[in-house]
């Protein structure tokens, strides 16, 4: 085999075994590059007598031909490769499913929901909605609603209590909402029409009971508001929140410090199936307490209660979103179990509204 032949057979061997484009690129410079073996054979042409020149010379460009056909071959076939792997490595599987959205996948918890009711149906007969503190005074939360000092019924509320102050003062964890009925009596001139959703706290925990839970209070004052006011807002209340045409109510007397007469209020119900139905049987299931505020309470907010008069009421609303939604046990609603909030909660753009339907 001639030094040529050789040579040929072994720069197409590094042209097959070449792996990548750059390694291509490797073997050319060697062959044909400046000072590649083949390029350095060619310089020597010219030192040669014309015989040898004419045998050599054309064997010299076919080699050269051959290898920089080969070479681009080769760069052809490893462009190819590794197109394809990058299209493999790169490629996008459409049959993926979507991440799905927030507003999807998201859940309004059923106290939240509850409270958005409410609010829609109060803010259509022109209630305001008002707020106060959840760490209260003893004067708001007990005194200033005219229990007296010692009163049995302050220890009926269980109450949470804050270590004393150096001056004596006990802040203490609100045990109803009640002591907002004060701080807007003392800020608002009547007529007033608010009310009042929020947490409040008790020591005491069971099935239908846990340490925090929820109330929402009614307060109206003004100059002529009496207890037919109250029964009928009480009454278009109970049938839009439980979504029925009619319903029966029954006020039994009872006993607040802060309201008289105080009432409370049950609601025809039927308990027979595995769910109370509202608004039909022959059942009944207390719901709130109400009455006329007691005078002490309002003179206690700067008003003279020979010049205005009004009523209040106080309902849990844990216990009416139970009822509504049949939920058995009140302690998962402060769980955070996401499975109990999947399969009672409410999708986060289903607002309620009285046109659009409560909880539709
Ligand atoms: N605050 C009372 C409670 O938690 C509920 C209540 C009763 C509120 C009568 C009122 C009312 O406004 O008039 O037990």
């Amino acid at each position: 085999m001639s030094d040529i032949d050789t040579l040929y057979s072994h720069i197409s061997a590094a042209i097959a075994a070449a792996a990548t484009e750059a390694a291509l690129e490797e073997v050319r410079i060697a062959a044909l590059g400046k000072k590649g073996s083949i390029s350095e054979l060619m310089k020597t042409l010219g030192s040669m007598s014309p015989d040898e020149r004419q045998a050599m010379g054309p064997a010299l460009n076919g080699l050269k031909t051959r290898v920089t056909e080969e070479i681009a071959t080769r760069k052809l076939v490893l462009q190819e490769k590794a197109l394809e792997e990058k299209l493999a490595r790169e490629r996008v599987d459409v049959t993926l499913p979507l991440r799905p959205a927030p507003a999807d996948e998201g859940r309004v918890h059923p106290v939240s929901q509850v409270i958005d009711e409410l609010t829609a149906i109060f803010a259509d007969m022109g209630f305001a909605v008002a707020e106060g503190p959840d760490i209260e005074t003893d004067e708001l939360n007990f005194t200033a609603l005219n229990f007296p000092e010692g009163h049995p019924a302050r220890d009926m509320h269980d109450t949470f209590f804050f270590n004393p102050k150096e001056n004596g003062e006990r802040l203490l964890l609100r045990t109803h909402t009640s002591p907002v009925q004060i701080r807007t009596m003392r800020s608002q001139t009547p007529p007033i029409r608010v009310i009042i959703p929020g947490r409040t706290y008790r020591c005491d925990s069971d099935q239908t009971h846990t340490p925090m839970f929820h109330q929402v209070e009614g307060l109206v004052i003004d100059k002529g508001s009496h207890l037919g006011h109250l029964k009928w807002i009480l009454e278009e209340f109970c049938k839009a929140f439980f979504e029925v045409d009619d319903i029966k109510m029954r006020f039994r007397p009872s006993f607040f410090p802060f309201t008289e007469p105080s009432m409370e209020v049950d609601i025809q119900c039927d308990r027979s199936g595995a769910e109370v139905k509202f608004g039909e049987g022959s059942d009944w299931m207390e719901i709130l307490g109400c009455g006329m505020v007691h005078p002490n309470v309002i003179r206690n907010c700067g008003l003279d209660p020979d010049e205005y008069q009004g009523f209040a009421w106080g309902m849990g609303i844990d216990r009416i979103a139970m009822l509504k939604y049949g939920m058995p046990d009140l302690r998962a609603f402060f769980d955070a179990d996401v499975r109990w909030l999947k399969h009672y909660g409410f999708r986060p753009l289903d607002l309620p509204t009285l046109f659009g339907g409560l909880s539709s």
